[in-house]
């Protein structure tokens, strides 16, 4: 019988995960299915009970649902439990398991982007405090980086991400807020921008001004509408290599589909259709 996945979000209707993941299950002759469904905040609880007894092999999470869905979760992996948020639910006999692929499918991008041995030794500013800088920031920290500081708009939030992952912090990590953080932009040889400052329509927004920001350094923004944010064109102008949120996307896709079918998609068709989609 064909299988039958999909994402759960609000809104939803732009979401380019069902073209992708679609794409991918015909290229690979698995016989399955994704849709998109748009769930109100008040039925989460209520789309995860249809989508078991419907027999759903799994889903995506996407906002606002990617932390209020743990509870209604049989298990959650331990790394999507530090990040205390869900983006990947696959099902095993008669459980949902959560997974978060987000700051996996990051970090696998980044180490695509600069394949330097060492890179575990960079050293690292994200920008943002939200759930997509706490998932990238968790990886990161696991996958052995040791300098990454966080600025954001309101420093609380920032120190309570680094406060809550003392254990695998390094002692040196900081929290910056913006203006401290534009004045210190030199030390940083990979800033991360999670933020939703510069996402289309406000283009012409930037969370900083990079006006000390060190030539060569990397920049990485998440966001991937526009294709150029006016923080990597800022970047881009002072001698940086810049990179969107789109390796980020597919990858985090890509990751999904590996633990739906055990197998890992063709990205390449993954970035061609996501650019396409996006108007080339
Ligand atoms: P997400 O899950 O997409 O990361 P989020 O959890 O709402 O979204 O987090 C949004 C992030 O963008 C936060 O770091 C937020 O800063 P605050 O913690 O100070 O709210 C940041 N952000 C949003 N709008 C911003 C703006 N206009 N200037 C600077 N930072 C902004």
């Amino acid at each position: 019988m064909e299988k039958v996945y999909g994402v759960i979000g609000e809104p939803i209707k732009h979401s380019l995960s069902p073209f992708i993941h679609n794409q991918a299950f015909t290229n690979d002759n698995i016989s399955a299915r994704y849709h998109a469904f748009l769930v109100k905040k008040q039925n989460l609880g209520k789309a995860v009970e249809g989508m078991k007894v419907l027999g759903f092999s799994g889903c995506n999470v996407t906002i606002p649902h990617k932390e209020e869905i743990l509870p209604f979760l049989d298990e959650v992996d331990e790394l999507a439990r530090k990040i205390g948020a869900v983006n990947t639910v696959v099902r095993k006999e008669d459980s949902f398991i959560g997974y978060n692929t987000d700051g996996i499918g990051f970090v696998r991008g980044l180490r695509e982007a600069i394949p330097e041995e060492k890179l575990e030794d960079r050293s690292i500013l994200i920008i943002g405090a939200g759930g997509a800088a706490k998932a990238i920031y968790y990886t990161l920290l696991s996958d052995g980086f040791r300098v990454v500081d966080i600025a954001n708009r309101s420093l609380n939030r920032a120190k309570e991400l680094q406060s809550n992952c003392l254990l695998l912090a390094s002692q040196s990590s900081k929290a910056l807020t913006m203006k401290e953080a534009e004045a210190l932009v030199g030390q940083y040889d990979i800033l991360i921008q999670t933020t939703s400052v510069g996402m289309s329509p406000n283009v012409d927004e930037s969370p900083l001004s990079l006006v000390e920001v060190k030539e060569g350094a990397h920049v990485f923004d998440i966001i991937y509408n526009p294709f150029q944010t006016k923080f990597l064109s800022l970047a881009e102008e002072k001698g940086c290599t810049i990179h969107n949120g789109i390796d980020m996307f597919i990858y985090q896709a890509a990751y999904a589909f590996q633990i739906w079918t055990g197998r890992w998609p063709n990205t390449e068709n993954m970035k061609k259709l996501v650019i396409e989609q996006l108007g080339g």
